[in-house]
């Protein structure tokens, strides 16, 4: 097989805030994959930055009372310096705020102006005349329009689900200073998306994209492509767009090009040919892993802009879910939201890279770390499994025979057995179904076990002649350890390193034609891997308790695609269980002239009588609806909205229009049943 060359890279963190243990799963799922390339002797590198730029960059800076440069310099070292600890080994690691970037950015840019594909027009935002700055629709809170609910940011309600603009925000205020934005006008400038339309249908469909990801790009592609805003006023830490004085690239402009950015470094570091891999026919594979959230970037506007501007696209697109831990969101009050530095004050980090990959796959689901589970697979797959067979074999071997393996391969079909997985396992790992190759894995390792059981080297040690017979069974136990250690290599590199040194050998390439140690002298045994303790957990949890308070709640003011989260969301079934949901009789509806889709129901959910408003007026006159049934989540916490307290939400379903449903009058079901 030749050589493959291929560049990898993970989504650039945010220069704001730590590295947690959501963000990890995929820096976690791409080290895997990048180590088993290198071990399979491919030319991979792994580059990665921070993503510096943007308001919440700068309000952060200037609420710590230093510059962005500073802010981002210090977040820079505490992310590496994570990352190093939980062994994501990245070929470079760089910075958006970079010479590099910026060089690039307006390369970029300005191939896409010359090729028609920017264009300016005057818009009118909302301005703090406090803070003299014009504010995104993140920064701008008030009422609700359409349903009243109150403090919600100008994109778009929370609570009742409707998208707006902020200038149709009732009590509108800059969330930053509290002053009431005013309009105000300014020249924007638009990368022109739906020039891309074609290329974009024949890219996202060409096997770029997992099926899923595909399917949801085609529903954006049908909903049509608008232009994308890519400029922002002063003040904005960012980069200034070359002929276009105080207007600066939008961060998500300049965050992928970041990629690029590092591998030039990377490039100027080692003379490598930065054009082999980013020429429109490049022959170099280029993989970005990226969370479900941020596809819109990376699936639309990023090949879109690599095209435009005569660079190639990538080779594919990894998504991966969202973690949730013990079953939920991760959670500040719970003590779940876990940072990358709490976790490794207390835990060994190939515990967690362990976990992980023994729950990560190619599709796009949310994987859960579940505490008990990740102790219990700890403690019996790696302990009790991998590391037991070494700790079982090698005291025999150092006591009875100088720490030197025999001459002989007693089972050399056993051991096949163990080498000739190697194809399936590579492929497992390939395709990034970590947690199948993972089984695999774990299924030789039980292998292995069953051989030193039905063998017993504890009883042949203490008989007379068998000498030999131990010997061989020994050797035999620490050559399967070996063929084990090879195949978990690119999850826990730290632990086979020391296995390697335990072992005596060169750095493991992949397994494809090993052979049997023999005659080999080995070093004495230390324990590799000790079990995870309880008190840890707790202690983890407690730790990520106290220091809450102190960390900014990114998702307030980061302006992500929020809406992409619904791709192959799932719940737990404890989730489920937290509904009550009721059959519900309604007894009165009434229409209320200022609202134009809700309607009042009052209705009867057997114990009692509640409130509640529902946005179903397009679909059915209040008079046929009293005496009918329907279904209500009687738990959903009371909402204040313009027209009164909802006591509860209606299940109703339907496209919308004059299609919306609720149940129709079933004998036998009577209001109060609840929902099994
Ligand atoms: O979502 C995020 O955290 C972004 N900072 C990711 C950027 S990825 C790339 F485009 F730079
Ligand atoms: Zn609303």
């Amino acid at each position: 097989m030749s050589t493959r060359k291929i560049l990898v890279t993970s989504a650039l963190p945010y220069a704001n805030g730590p590295i947690h243990i959501g963000h990890l799963v995929e820096y976690i799922q791409t080290d895997i994959w990048v180590r088993f390339q290198k071990q399979r002797g491919n030319l991979c590198y792994y580059v990665c930055a921070d993503d510096t730029h943007g308001t919440p960059i700068m309000l952060r800076a200037d609420m710590e009372g230093i510059t962005p440069e500073a802010l981002i310099s210090k977040v820079s070292k505490e992310h590496q310096a994570d990352f190093d600890e939980f062994g994501v080994a990245f070929d470079n690691y760089h910075s958006t705020h970079s010479e590099e970037n910026k060089t690039l950015s307006s390369l970029i840019y300005e191939r896409l102006r010359d090729a028609g594909h920017i264009n300016s027009r005057t818009i009118t935002q909302g301005y703090d005349p406090v803070k003299k700055m014009f504010l995104s629709d993140r920064f701008i809170k008030g009422d609700c329009p359409k349903c009243g609910a109150v403090e919600q940011y100008g994109d778009g309600c929370e609570v009742c689900g409707s998208t707006y603009s902020p200038t149709d925000l009732k009590n509108a205020v800059s969330a930053i200073s509290g002053a009431k934005p005013v309009p105000k006008d300014s020249v924007h400038y638009f990368f022109n998306l739906e020039n891309f339309n074609d290329m974009l249908r024949d890219w996202t469909t060409a096997g770029h994209l997992q099926p899923e990801i595909s399917n949801k790009l085609a529903e954006w592609l049908d909903g049509g492509l608008k232009q994308w805003d890519i400029s922002r006023d002063a003040p904005y830490f960012g980069f200034e767009i070359p002929d276009a004085p105080g207007k600066y690239f939008y961060v998500w402009l300049d965050a992928p090009i970041g990629y690029m950015a590092s591998f030039k470094n990377l490039c100027d570091k080692q003379g490598l040919d930065f054009d082999e891999f980013w020429r429109k026919d490049s022959e170099a594979e280029l993989y970005h892993f990226i969370g479900k959230d941020i596809i819109y970037f990376h699936a639309l506007f990023w090949p879109a802009m690599l095209s435009g501007a005569q660079f190639r696209t990538p080779s594919a697109i990894f998504a991966h879910g969202f973690l949730t831990v013990n079953g939920e969101k991760m959670s500040k009050s719970r003590g779940t939201f876990i940072k990358a530095r709490t976790y490794l004050d207390h835990l060994n980090p190939e515990y967690l890279r362990y976990y992980f990959a023994a729950k990560l796959s190619a599709g796009v689901d949310d994987i859960d770390l579940n505490f008990d589970d990740f102790s219990q697979r700890v403690n019996s797959d790696l302990v009790g499994k991998v590391v037991n067979i070494a700790s079982r074999c090698s005291g025999f071997i150092s006591k009875r025979f100088a720490n030197r393996l025999s001459e002989n391969c007693s089972e050399p079909e056993l051991f096949a057995d163990f080498v000739n997985a190697n194809p399936t396992i590579a492929e497992l790992y390939e395709t990034r179904e970590f947690a199948k190759a993972m089984r695999e894995i774990m299924a030789l390792a039980d292998k292995a076990n069953a051989y030193i059981d039905d063998k017993k080297p504890w009883l042949l040690a203490k008989e007379e002649g068998k000498d030999q017979e131990l010997h061989d069974v020994c050797s035999m136990g620490l050559n399967l350890f070996r063929v084990l250690t090879a195949y978990l290599k690119p999850v826990l590199p730290t632990l086979v390193k020391e296995a390697e040194q335990f072992l005596a050998i060169e750095s493991q390439l992949w397994v494809a034609d090993m052979q049997p140690l023999k005659g080999h002298s080995i070093n004495e045994f230390k324990p590799l891997m000790t079990r995870v303790e309880a008190d840890k957990i707790a202690a983890i949890i407690d730790a990520s308790k106290e220091n809450l308070e102190k960390t900014s709640d990114k998702s307030k003011i980061e302006p992500k695609a929020k809406q992409f989260e619904e791709i192959a969301h799932t719940i737990q079934i404890d989730d489920f269980a937290k509904l009550d949901l009721r059959i519900a009789k309604i007894i009165k509806a009434e229409s209320m002239p200022e609202a134009d889709k809700l309607l009042k129901l009052t209705v009867d959910i057997g114990d009692e009588t509640r409130t509640v408003f529902a946005g179903i007026k397009s679909a059915y006159k209040p008079e046929d609806l009293e005496g009918r049934l329907t279904l209500v989540l009687a738990n959903l916490a009371p909402r204040k909205m313009k027209f009164g307290l909802s006591e509860g939400m209606v299940l109703a379903a339907g496209p919308g229009g004059k299609d919306i449903f609720v149940l129709s009058p079933d004998e036998g079901a009577i209001a109060g049943m609840r929902v099994k």
